[in-house]
C-alpha cells in the first residue's frame, strides 16, 4: 500500500536555499525513494511572485513522490497539518546593521512563526531551523511553542559537520563516506568547535583515528579547525552568495538521519536543546554527537574531553548564552 504523504513546511522557500532544497524534497532526498510528500512553501509577500515560480518549477518537475504544493505568504496556511518544519526563511544582516537590530527582526519572525506551529502543525511536528542565528532562533522557537516537545525542535549544523568529513576527506585522499564521527560541538558561527579527537577512517585493516591517520596535530588543532570555521565565509567570498546547495543537502541529512535513523556505530551533530551533558549550561540551544533511533535523538555520552577540547567548547557555549541574553533583551 502506498505511504500517506509526510507535510513538509519549507519556510524562505524563494531564498536561495530553499530553491536547492525543495527538488531535493520532492525527489525523495529527505524521506525515501518510496515516500511521497506534500510541499508547504512559505515566504514573505515582496517575494510573492518568486515564490509562484517556483511552484511553478515544481509542477514542470513532474517529481513522482510530490503529492501537492502549498505556496503562500499566509503563516497559519503554511503551517497547517505540517509534520515536519525546515525553517530558512529569516531577517539577514546588511551593512551597517547592529547585531542587536538583527536579533530583534529574527526574534521577532521566530516568535510569531513558533505559535503559528504551535496552534496549527500535526501533533508531534518535527522542527529544524536553518536561518541565522540558527541555535538562538531554534532557542527562540522553543520558548514560543511550549506544547511543542523540545526534542522536537534543533538547528542545523550538519553542514559543519559535513565540511569537517570533506576537510579530512581532502586531507588524506580517502572517500568521505570513509570518515565518520567528527563532531561540531556548540554554536553554528566561527565559534564552533570542530572536533576529530574520536574521528575514524574505514581502512582494509580496520577502522583507524583520523589523529593516527594524519599524523599531524598541528593541522588539526589550527588549520583545519579554521578552515572548517570559516567555510562559509570561503564560500561567499567564492560564489559572491552564501552556501546553498551544501546546506540544503545538509537539512536533508539532518532531517532523514533523524527520522530514520543513524547507520550502526555512526554518530552525527545536530543542534539540540542541551540537558546539561558535557556541561554545556542546560536551557541553550548547543551542537552535540547524536544517534538517532524511532525518531528520537540521543547525544553520545561519557566521550573523554580533553583540556584543549573543553576550553573550545566553553567558549562556544559562553557566546550562545550571550546571544540567548541579547535575544531576551529584544523581547522587552
Ligand atoms: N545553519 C546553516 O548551516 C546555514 C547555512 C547557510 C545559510 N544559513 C542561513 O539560512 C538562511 C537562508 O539563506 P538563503 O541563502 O536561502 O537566504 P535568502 O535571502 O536567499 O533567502 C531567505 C528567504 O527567506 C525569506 N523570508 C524572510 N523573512 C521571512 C519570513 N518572516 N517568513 C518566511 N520567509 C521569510 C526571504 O524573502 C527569502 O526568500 C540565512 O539566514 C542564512 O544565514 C544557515
Amino acid at each position: 500500500m502506498a505511504k500517506e504523504p509526510i507535510r513538509v513546511l519549507v519556510t524562505g522557500a524563494a531564498g536561495q536555499i530553499g530553491y536547492a532544497l525543495v527538488p531535493m524534497i520532492a525527489r525523495g532526498v529527505m524521506f525515501g525513494p518510496d515516500q511521497p510528500v506534500v510541499l508547504h512553501m512559505l515566504d514573505i509577500e515582496p517575494a510573492a511572485e518568486a515564490l509562484n515560480g517556483v511552484k511553478m518549477e515544481l509542477v514542470d518537475a513532474a517529481f513522482p513522490l510530490l503529492k501537492g504544493v502549498v505556496a503562500t505568504t499566509d503563516v497559519v496556511e503554511a503551517c497547517t497539518d505540517v509534520n515536519v518544519a525546515v525553517m530558512v526563511g529569516g531577517f539577514p544582516r546588511k551593512e551597517g546593521m547592529e547585531r542587536k537590530d538583527v536579533m530583534s527582526k529574527n526574534v521577532s519572525i521566530y516568535k510569531s512563526q513558533a505559535s503559528a506551529l504551535e496552534k496549527h502543525a500535526a501533533a508531534n511536528c518535527k522542527v529544524l531551523v536553518v536561518a541565522n542565528p540558527a541555535n538562538t532562533n531554534a532557542l527562540i522557537l522553543k520558548e514560543f511553542a511550549p506544547s511543542i516537545p523540545k526534542e522536537n525542535i534543533t538547528c542545523l549544523t550538519r553542514l559543519d559537520h559535513n565540511r569537517a568529513l570533506g576537510q579530512i576527506s581532502e586531507r588524506l585522499s580517502v572517500h568521505v563516506s570513509e570518515v565518520k564521527n567528527v563532531i561540531i560541538w556548540g554554536n553554528h558561527s566561527s565559534t564552533q568547535y570542530p572536533d576529530v579527537n574520536h574521528a575514524t577512517i574505514k581502512t582494509p585493516a580496520g577502522e583507524k583515528p583520523v589523529r593516527e591517520l594524519v599524523g599531524n596535530d598541528e593541522w588539526l588543532n589550527g588549520e583545519f579547525i579554521t578552515t572548517v570555521q570559516q567555510r562559509g565565509a570561503a564560500i561567499i567570498k567564492a560564489r559572491k552568495f552564501s552556501s546553498a546547495l551544501s546546506a540544503a543537502s545538509a537539512a536533508c541529512d539532518h532531517i532523514r538521519d533523524w527520522v530514520l535513523g543513524t547507520p550502526e556505530g555512526t554518530w552525527v551533530s545536530m543542534g539540540v536543546y542541551s540537558d546539561g551533558s558535557y556541561n554545556v549550561p542546560a536551557g541553550l540551544i548547543y551542537s552535540f554527537p547524536v544517534t538517532c533511533k524511532n525518531g528520537e535523538w540521543s547525544i553520545v555520552q561519557d566521550l573523554p574531553i580533553d583540556e584543549l577540547s573543553r576550553k573550545k567548547m566553553d567558549a562556544t557555549a559562553q557566546e550562545l548564552a550571550e546571544e540567548k541574553a541579547l535575544a531576551y533583551s529584544c523581547l522587552s
